[in-house]
């Protein structure tokens, strides 16, 4: 083997534990080198072994087998929100460093026992806040820092989740209920809260929080409707039918052979709509949205402080026709406008200046194709660099735990209908 190469494993070899293998695989075979995985789904585990040339005694669907020795340098952890602390603290023990999915925990404790093990074990605990990668993201934090804009004292946020992704995660999906997964707060904008802290250049020192699951759910379900989309009488009609979602949408985009998030509701590759008919007429996805099992919101909320007092108020919505982030930075010279789905993401408007405008290309030139604006890429490559030349980090496992304090915060907040103050340890 190559003597630079970093070694890796996965657990979780869903549709993120591949996305973080793929980017470091087209990267360079060489340098990096994956050698082992595990996932309770044998199916996805033989997938991955085929797709990672790995051998039989090289891949486990037993977490304990797994963690019964160490099997590389770095561990990728793409299992769900509520397995990550306990496999992650396992990992430390072994003396991994952890490439860890997001959210870490919507536990509060579990994110503090988590960075304690890390001091402990003093090892690189990367959270996948992808977006601190991404360069037009990057290039916000520099305009701000640039004093371009003046003093910050103001951000404006959207998170557009748009109404087929929240039928497909939040309605029908893994992320429909608080208990099995995380609140939507946490899961849908724990990337947004962390931007926030970020680009605010402070801690956040108080949130308010309103919100409510208002659509989906019985009250609204058409007159006759059936509980499949298969046997609905609205399936060509309803915006949220399977067959809009799954195959008006995925014949838009080309009808790829393998592209999320067709491939999660069936992993018989290539996609066809022969497969993705069967798979949604006999599976959870093709449930109807006013008739699941669903419980976290539809549209919040949030208002939050910070302690050198710059104020932000956050919206996050399934009513959207599109996604991606909309932001609006004011400070005492000038504003910052950005559309993450924008073809020039990025508009700088000094007072009393012509407008600047910043393109994709120049923002992110070799990271097209790639997830998050480039971030899932960049934040890849920046491992290698982190672990093996002792490069720094773009962020720290202690700024993502303050993040998921906000989230959480948001949702008590929500919850109880009165503010809260965030205490920080
Ligand atoms: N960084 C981001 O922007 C981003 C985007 C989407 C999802 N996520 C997060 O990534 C995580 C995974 O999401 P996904 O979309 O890849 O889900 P997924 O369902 O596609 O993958 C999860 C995989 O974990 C496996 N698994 C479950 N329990 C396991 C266990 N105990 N041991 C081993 N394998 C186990 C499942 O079989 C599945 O293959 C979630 O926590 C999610 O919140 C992050």
């Amino acid at each position: 083997m190559n003597e630079k190469a970093l070694t890796f494993a996965v657990i979780g070899c869903g549709g993120r534990g591949h996305c973080y293998a793929n980017c470091m695989l087209h990267e360079d075979p060489d340098i990096y080198k994956i050698t082992s995985a595990c996932d309770i789904n044998p199916d996805r585990l033989e997938y991955s072994r085929n797709r990672w040339n790995l051998e039989k005694d090289q891949c486990f669907t037993d977490e304990n087998e797994f963690f019964k020795e160490k099997r590389a340098e770095l561990l990728v952890i793409g299992t769900q929100d509520r397995d990550h602390v306990r496999q992650a603290i396992k990992a430390l023990e072994l003396g991994y460093h952890l490439l860890l999915e997001k959210p870490i925990s919507p536990v509060k404790e579990e994110l503090y026992a988590l960075l304690e093990a890390q001091k402990k074990y003093n090892k690189i605990v990367l959270v996948c806040h992808v977006l601190r990668y991404s360069p037009p993201f990057i290039k916000i934090k520099e305009l701000i820092e640039s004093g371009a804009i003046g003093e910050l004292r103001l951000i404006e946020s959207l998170e557009q989740v748009a109404f087929w992704h929240q039928a497909h995660s939040f309605v029908r999906g893994n992320w429909r209920r608080e208990e099995d997964t995380s609140p939507m707060i946490m899961q849908k904008c724990c990337h947004d809260m962390d931007l926030l802290q970020y680009y605010a250049g402070a801690k956040c020192k108080t949130v308010y929080s309103v919100g409510d699951l208002s659509y989906f759910n019985a009250a609204h379900k058409p007159e006759g409707a059936a509980d499949n989309c298969s046997k609905c009488k609205y399936e060509h009609t309803c915006p949220y039918s399977a067959e809009y979602g799954y195959i008006t949408r995925w014949k838009e985009k080309g009808s790829p052979e393998n592209l999320w998030p067709f491939n999660v509701i069936t992993r018989d590759y290539p996609l066809t709509e022969e497969k993705l008919r069967y798979a949604y007429a006999n599976g959870p996805y093709g449930r109807c949205v006013f008739a699941c099992d669903n419980d976290v919101v539809d549209n919040q909320q949030v208002l939050m402080t910070f302690e050198n007092g710059v104020k932000v108020s956050h919206t996050m919505t399934a009513f959207t026709h599109g996604s991606g982030r909309l932001m609006t930075f004011h400070g005492t010279l000038g504003e910052i406008q950005f559309d993450s789905e924008g073809e020039k993401p990025i508009k700088l408007l000094v007072f009393g200046k012509e407008p600047e405008e910043f393109t994709m290309n120049e923002l992110a030139h070799d990271a097209a194709g790639f997830g998050h604006g480039g971030g899932d890429y960049f934040l890849c490559k920046q491992l290698y660099d982190m672990i093996k030349c002792g490069a720094p980090a773009n962020t720290t496992l202690d700024a993502s735990v303050e993040s998921h304090l906000m989230a959480l915060a948001a949702e008590e907040s929500r919850k109880s209908g009165k503010p809260v103050e965030i205490i920080h340890k």
